[in-house]
């Protein structure tokens, strides 16, 4: 049986990611900030006994300390770092209204805190079979995309994001650990909002079928959900 963790999967795309493995029979840590309020992935895990929910907030060293404990001795065959923020959703990161706590903690989220799971878990990802980690970026981490202002914080997480994962990769090829960049589109969630055009059933099942195909030539590599290469 295969495994992965997911982080942030209470809603949005890290629910879906945990209901389409689940789906296929995986064995799933699905890993959320507040598991007594996370109903939907109860539910999940209601009908799925391989489904285990843990809490894990990606900022706190010791959750994720805890959580890697739980790991010791197993393998995981795929870690998904889909936990993310977008703080400055109503344009407050204009020039004169720079929040810069939020900027700080969008970086601790978006950036530090894929970094801070991906270390911890990795004596359980090198016993695992697929040995693989998904970073989830955006496309907005492209700065040959930046042809507006505003989102600073946001952007910035994610090009950082992209630039350290890149450079993690060929860390992570020493110890026959593979790492993927993916953008999932412009998704249905509570961040992507009601207009956008992609639900996560469809976001998801294009990202699981790169993982599938997943070589270790597209280690360091940034894809689109439908497989397509992002441009730095
Ligand atoms: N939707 C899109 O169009 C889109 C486009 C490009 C990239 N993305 C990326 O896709 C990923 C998932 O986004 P989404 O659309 O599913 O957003 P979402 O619906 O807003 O869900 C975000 C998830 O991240 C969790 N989270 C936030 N801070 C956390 C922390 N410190 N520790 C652990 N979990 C935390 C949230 O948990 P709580 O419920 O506890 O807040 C929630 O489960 C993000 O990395 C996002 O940047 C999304």
């Amino acid at each position: 049986m295969h495994s992965v963790l997911v982080t942030g999967s209470n809603r949005g795309l890290g629910l879906e990611w945990a209901r389409q493995y689940a789906g296929e029979g995986w064995r799933v840590y699905a890993t959320c900030r507040r598991p007594d309020e996370a109903e939907a992935l109860q539910t999940l895990a209601d009908a799925h006994p391989e489904v285990s929910i843990h809490r894990l907030d990606v900022t706190d060293r010791e959750q994720v300390e805890d959580m890697a404990a739980v790991l010791a001795g197993q393998p995981l065959d795929l870690l998904i770092n889909n936990a993310g923020i977008y703080l400055e959703r109503w344009g407050r990161d204009k020039l004169g209204q720079i929040d810069y706590d939020d900027w700080l903690t969008t970086l601790a989220v978006n950036t530090l805190g894929a970094f801070r799971v991906t270390e911890a878990l990795l004596p359980s990802l090198e016993q695992g079979r697929k040995r693989l980690v998904v970073n989830i970026s955006s496309h907005m981490g492209s700065i040959a995309d930046i042809n507006a202002p505003n989102d600073y914080a946001y952007r910035s997480s994610k090009a950082a994001l992209n630039a350290a994962s890149r450079g993690l990769s060929f860390e992570l090829a020493s110890l026959n650990i593979g790492l993927l960049l993916l953008h999932p589109g412009w998704v249905r969630t509570r961040m992507g909002g009601r207009e956008a055009p992609l639900s996560p059933e469809e976001s998801v099942a294009g990202m699981r079928a790169v993982v599938a195909r997943f070589d270790p030539s597209m280690s360091g590599k940034f894809y689109r959900y439908d497989g397509q290469a992002m441009p730095w």
